[in-house]
C-alpha cells in the first residue's frame, strides 16, 4: 500500500504512536499544532531540547492554544490569556481552571510521534 506524505504521518502503530512532525519542523522554542487521532493537539519543543504534548483546545473556550504565546514552558491562551504549563498541562492561572490532557512525546530518527491512545 502506498501512502502520500500526509497519510504516513498520521499512521499509527499498534501501541499507539503517531508520526505527527518533523523534527526540524518544530525548532527549539516553537510549537505546533497537529492532528492525531481525531483531536488537536500542540507539540512543544522547548528551549532545554524536550518536548511535550497538550490537548490544543484551551479549557475556557475554544481558542487553539498554539495561536497564543510560548514562554520557557508556559503557553497563554490568545483569546483572554488563561495559561498553562505545557509538560504537566496544568491550568495556572485565570480564568482557565480545567487542566489539559498530556500525550507522550518521542522522537524515532527525524520524526517526532505522539501516543494519543491508551
Ligand atoms: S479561551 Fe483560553 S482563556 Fe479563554
Amino acid at each position: 500500500m502506498i501512502h502520500t506524505e500526509s497519510e504516513e504521518y498520521r499512521m499509527s502503530d499498534s501501541a499507539g504512536w503517531v508520526r505527527v512532525a518533523r523534527a526540524a519542523d518544530v525548532p527549539a522554542g516553537e510549537m505546533l499544532g497537529v492532528e492525531a487521532g481525531g483531536r488537536q493537539i500542540a507539540v512543544f519543543h522547548l528551549e532545554d531540547g524536550t518536548w511535550a504534548a497538550i490537548d490544543n483546545v484551551c479549557t475556557h473556550a475554544e481558542a487553539a492554544l498554539t495561536d497564543g504565546y510560548l514562554d520557557g514552558d508556559v503557553i497563554e491562551c490568545p483569546l483572554h490569556a488563561g495559561r498553562f504549563e505545557v509538560r504537566t498541562g496544568k491550568a495556572i492561572s485565570p480564568p482557565v481552571d480545567i487542566d489539559l490532557r498530556t500525550y507522550p512525546v518521542r522522537l524515532e530518527g527525524a520524526d517526532v510521534l505522539l501516543r494519543v491512545e491508551g
